[in-house]
């Protein structure tokens, strides 16, 4: 794996990924997962539909208990802890499928997520009505979840994410449903992250453009293993990851109308 792996505070990566092994009634999720990320870092995950990306982050947030390995935040083993528990120390994540409470408004919605820390009803609602803003849905703030567009509820779910203050930002497709002209406002924002606030992403994504412009490093995961891990261009220069996922495609750096490499 290349790439700089700057230490942290404790003296290691932020989350560490040791020999992560899930399996469902035989079927091999995730075999021999492992990886670091650094503070401030974005690593990339893609892979074809099924390869195991939706599960490492599920064993990652506390959602699974893996049946081997290791997950480690700043320095602390949090493998199989309650995602609560993993949220509260810094870790949080975007779902694939979207799960807000649709009769209640969008500040209700990401209020709810800010609630996770206790603070006086004043501070939640403006650091509430910040993040609705800052993800672009200052007009929203009184409307229900059930009036968003499909653009306006993944900026719902990542309102919901950013409330809660994460270090480190795990998000699941945050791109897919979204028209090209609505992407390039979400991958502004994720860089925004990164640069104001120093956090520190995970991100699975399908849209290769995306992967190109904010990936500092990419980890390709293929029926649960490991196929590669480099930088953008390094793995997608690799034959076998051509092989396995890519296809034949050239893979830019522009964000318009790249071709995803996945239906969901
Ligand atoms: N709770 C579960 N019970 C049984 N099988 C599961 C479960 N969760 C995932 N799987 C299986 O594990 C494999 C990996 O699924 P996963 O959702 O992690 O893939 P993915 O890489 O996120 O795919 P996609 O790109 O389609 O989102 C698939 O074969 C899936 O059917
Ligand atoms: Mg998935």
């Amino acid at each position: 794996m290349t790439g700089t792996t700057e230490t942290t505070g404790a003296g290691g990566p932020l989350v560490r990924v040791t020999g992560v092994g899930k399996s469902f009634r035989g079927l091999h999720a995730l075999s021999g997962v492992e990886f670091e990320v650094a503070e401030g870092e974005i690593l990339g995950i893609i892979g074809p539909n099924g390869a195991g990306k939706t599960t490492l982050f599920n064993v990652i947030c506390g959602a699974l208990t893996p049946d081997t390995g290791s997950v480690a935040l700043d320095g602390r083993d949090v493998t199989g802890s309650a995602p609560y528990k993993i949220a509260r120390a810094g870790m949080v994540r975007t779902f694939q499928l979207m799960r807000p409470f649709g009769t209640m408004t969008v500040l209700e919605n990401v209020s709810l997520a800010a609630q996770h820390e206790r603070m006086p009803a004043q501070r939640l609602r403006d650091r509430s009505l910040d993040v609705i803003e800052r993800v672009g849905l200052g007009s929203y703030a009184y409307r229900r979840a059930t009036e968003l567009p499909t653009a306006g509820l993944k900026r719902l779910e990542l309102a919901r994410a950013l409330a809660m203050r994460p270090k480190v930002l795990l998000l699941d497709e945050v791109l897919a449903g979204l028209v090209p002209a609505e992407r390039d406002p979400v991958l502004d924002l994720l860089a925004d992250l990164r640069e104001k606030d120093g956090t520190t992403l995970l991100f699975i994504e399908h849209i290769m453009a995306a992967v190109m412009r904010l990936a500092d490093r990419v980890l390709v995961l293929d029926q649960g293993r490991m196929l590669a891990a480099g930088t953008p261009h390094e793995v997608t220069s690799d034959p076998r990851v051509i092989e396995a996922y890519l296809g034949e495609e050239p893979v830019t750096g522009d964000a318009g109308e790249e071709p995803t490499h996945a239906d969901s």
